[in-house]
């Protein structure tokens, strides 16, 4: 427990800028869409009793919690979508390794243009 902790601790404190925290997020979002994908199995599964039991738990996915949290479950697809395609760009081109800052900034420019209209979107129901 007590090594747990204290690597979390490391592992944000350790400052390699833009590099470090676009790990930091790869790790978190990876994470974060395995536990979505958790949900999702358990929630399809379910189609196999029938179209009642389905439908009875589709309330959860229309709760305005949910509206948020699926905003997190975009960010999250797309970051470690784009970040993934970054990683492997780099391990095929190491020259690269060397415009890495540039990098990371082109990709957070990518991110943001998908992500704030698809939140605004994604939201824009809960103010009407
Ligand atoms: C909120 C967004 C999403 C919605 C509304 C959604 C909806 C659905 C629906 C309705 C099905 C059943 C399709 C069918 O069998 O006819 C399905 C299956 C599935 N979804 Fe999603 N999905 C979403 C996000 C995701 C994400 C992010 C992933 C991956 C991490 C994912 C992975 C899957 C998988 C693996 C299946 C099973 C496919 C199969 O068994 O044929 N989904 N989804
Ligand atoms: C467009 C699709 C995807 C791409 C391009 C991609 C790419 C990658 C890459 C390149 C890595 C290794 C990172 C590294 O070596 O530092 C990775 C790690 C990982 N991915 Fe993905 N991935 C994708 C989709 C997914 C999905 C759908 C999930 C979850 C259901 C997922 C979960 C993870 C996890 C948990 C890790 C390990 C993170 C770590 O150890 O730091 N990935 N991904």
């Amino acid at each position: 427990m007590e090594t747990t902790l204290y690597n979390i601790f490391s592992m944000l404190r350790y400052r390699g800028r833009e590099g470090h925290w676009a790990w930091v997020l790869h790790r978190v979002s990876g994470l974060g869409v395995m536990l979505f994908l958790l949900l999702h199995i358990t929630d399809i599964f379910l189609l196999a009793f029938g179209p009642n039991v389905f439908n009875t738990w589709l309330f959860l996915f229309k709760a305005p919690p949910f509206r948020v949290m699926e905003v997190f479950l975009i960010f999250g697809v797309l970051f470690h979508a784009v970040n993934g395609l970054r990683v492997i760009l780099l391990d095929f081109a190491p020259g690269l390794g060397r415009y890495q800052h540039v990098i990371v900034w082109v990709e957070t420019v990518i991110v943001a243009i998908v992500f704030v209209p698809a939140a605004v979107i994604t939201l824009a129901p809960l103010f009407g």
